[in-house]
C-alpha cells in the first residue's frame, strides 16, 4: 500500500486516533473499492467478472477493548458507529448498520468478537458504483478478526459480507463486490468464477491506464430494479431447465431462445453474451490485447444499454463523449447501473490530455460536473499495522 492519497488516510485516522486515546493505534486495516472492467450483472447468474480492487478504500485504525462495545469515531460521517456486541437489532440503514451486520454474521458463525475503539475514514464515493458498503464491510470485517487474532480467508468473508448486504442490509446483491474488496490483487484485474469462486489474476495491457469517470448522478429506484432483473434471469435459466444462465451457451442461446417472452430473451441474452465475454477479455488480456480487451468493453455497455436497460443518460452521454478521445480503446458503465461511474480502458500516454475535454462536454450536454480520475489495481482487504 504505497499510495500517497492512501497513505495519507492513514495518517489522518491515526492522528486522529491518538488524539482521542492517547497512543497509537494497536491495529489498523484497510479495505477496497472496486470498478468492474467487464462482467456486469453476471454474478448472481453463477457467471464470470473481471474486476478489480482500487486505490480507495476504508481505514480503520483500533484498539481491542476488554469488554463487548464497539465505538469508532467517523472522520466522514457526524454520528460515530457505536453499539454493543449483545442483543443486537437492526435498525434504519446507516454506516452503523454495515458494522454491526457484520458483528452478527461473524456471531452466527461461531466467533467470539471482543469490542474495539477507534477512527475510521474512507474515500469510496458513496452511491457511485465503486462499492463503498463492501469497503465498509471488509474493512470491518478484518478490524473484528484482527482483534481476536482469528485467521482471515478471502471467499470465506467475502461471502459473509454477502450475507450482511442480503440479510442484515435487506439488499439483494451478488458475491463480486465483497469478493474482490477481500481478495484483490495489486496491479492486476481478478477473474471471478462466481460459482465456485475460484479466481485468477490478470494483467491489465502494458501502456494502458483505467479510468473512472463518475457522472456524479446517483442511482436511484436502483433495488427495485435490480431485483426485477434477478427475477428475470431466474425466468430465464427455468425456460432453458438449468441452475442458473451461466449454464446457457451462445450456441444454445440462438437455438432455443426463440420461445422465450421477448423482454425475458432480451435479458438473458445480455448475460450469456456477458460471460462470454468477460472469458475473452481474459484471453485479450492474456495476449496484453488493449483494443480487442476496449472492444469487449464496448460491446458490454452497448449490450446493458439495450438489453438489459440498467444505464442512463448521463452514464450514455459520458461514455459517448469519452469514446470519441484520442486513445480510448474502451468504455462502459460500470457497477448496478441508473447513475454512478463508467469505466474506460485508455492508451497511458494520452488519457491525462482527454480528462479535460470529457469533462466539458459532459457539463456542456448535461449541465454535470464529472470527477474523472486514473486508478491503479490496489490489494484487497489488509491489515497494514498489529
Ligand atoms: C452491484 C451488486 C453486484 C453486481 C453488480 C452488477 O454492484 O452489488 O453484486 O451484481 O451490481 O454487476
Amino acid at each position: 500500500m504505497t499510495d500517497t492519497q492512501q497513505t495519507d488516510i492513514v495518517q489522518q485516522v491515526t492522528e486522529r486516533f491518538v488524539k482521542e486515546f492517547g497512543e497509537q493505534p494497536s491495529i489498523i486495516v484497510r479495505a477496497p473499492g472496486r470498478v468492474n472492467l467487464i462482467g456486469e450483472h453476471t454474478d448472481y447468474n453463477d457467471g464470470f467478472v473481471m474486476p478489480m480492487a482500487i486505490n480507495r478504500s476504508v481505514v480503520i485504525a483500533l484498539r481491542p477493548r476488554t469488554d463487548r462495545h464497539v465505538n469508532i469515531i467517523s472522520l466522514d460521517f457526524d454520528q460515530p458507529i457505536t453499539f454493543a456486541l449483545d442483543g443486537l437489532t437492526k435498525e434504519k440503514a446507516s454506516p452503523t448498520e454495515y458494522v454491526k451486520g457484520v458483528a452478527w454474521a461473524l456471531q452466527e458463525d461461531g466467533y467470539e468478537l471482543s469490542g474495539f475503539e477507534g477512527v475510521m475514514k474512507g474515500d469510496v464515493p458513496i452511491g457511485s458504483g465503486l462499492s463503498s458498503s463492501a469497503a465498509l464491510e471488509m474493512a470491518a470485517v478484518r478490524a473484528f478478526l484482527a482483534c481476536i487474532d482469528a485467521d482471515w480467508q478471502p471467499a470465506k468473508f467475502a461471502l459473509l459480507g454477502q450475507k450482511v448486504e442480503n440479510k442484515w442490509m435487506g439488499v439483494n446483491s451478488g458475491i463480486m463486490d465483497q469478493m474482490i474488496s477481500a481478495a484483490g490483487v495489486a496491479d492486476h484485474a481478478v477473474m471471478i468464477d462466481c460459482r465456485s469462486l475460484e479466481i485468477e489474476t490478470l494483467r491489465v495491457p502494458p501502456r494502458t491506464a483505467v479510468l473512472i469517470l463518475d457522472t456524479s448522478t446517483r442511482r436511484g429506484l436502483v433495488d427495485s430494479a435490480y431485483n426485477e432483473r434477478r427475477q428475470q434471469c431466474e425466468d430465464a435459466a427455468e425456460f432453458f431447465d438449468v441452475p442458473a444462465l451461466r449454464d446457457v451457451t451462445v450456441e444454445m442461446f440462438n437455438e432455443k431462445a426463440e420461445g422465450l417472452d421477448p423482454l425475458i430473451r432480451q435479458r438473458a441474452r445480455h448475460i450469456v453474451t456477458e460471460n462470454a465475454r468477460v472469458l475473452e477479455a481474459r484471453d485479450a488480456m492474456l495476449k496484453d490485447d488493449a483494443a480487442w480487451l476496449g472492444r469487449l468493453m464496448d460491446e458490454s455497455h452497448v449490450s446493458l444499454r439495450d438489453d438489459y436497460e440498467v444505464s442512463s443518460e448521463a452514464l450514455n452521454a459520458i461514455v459517448d463523449i469519452t469514446r470519441k478521445q484520442p486513445g480510448v480503446y474502451g468504455a462502459r458503465m460500470t457497477g448496478a447501473g441508473f447513475g454512478g461511474c463508467a469505466v474506460a480502458l485508455v492508451d497511458a500516454e494520452t488519457v491525462e490530455s482527454i480528462v479535460a475535454p470529457i469533462a466539458a462536454e459532459y457539463k456542456e450536454q448535461t449541465g454535470l460536473d464529472a470527477s474523472i480520475y486514473v486508478t491503479e489495481a490496489a490489494e484487497g482487504a489488509e491489515i497494514i499495522k498489529s
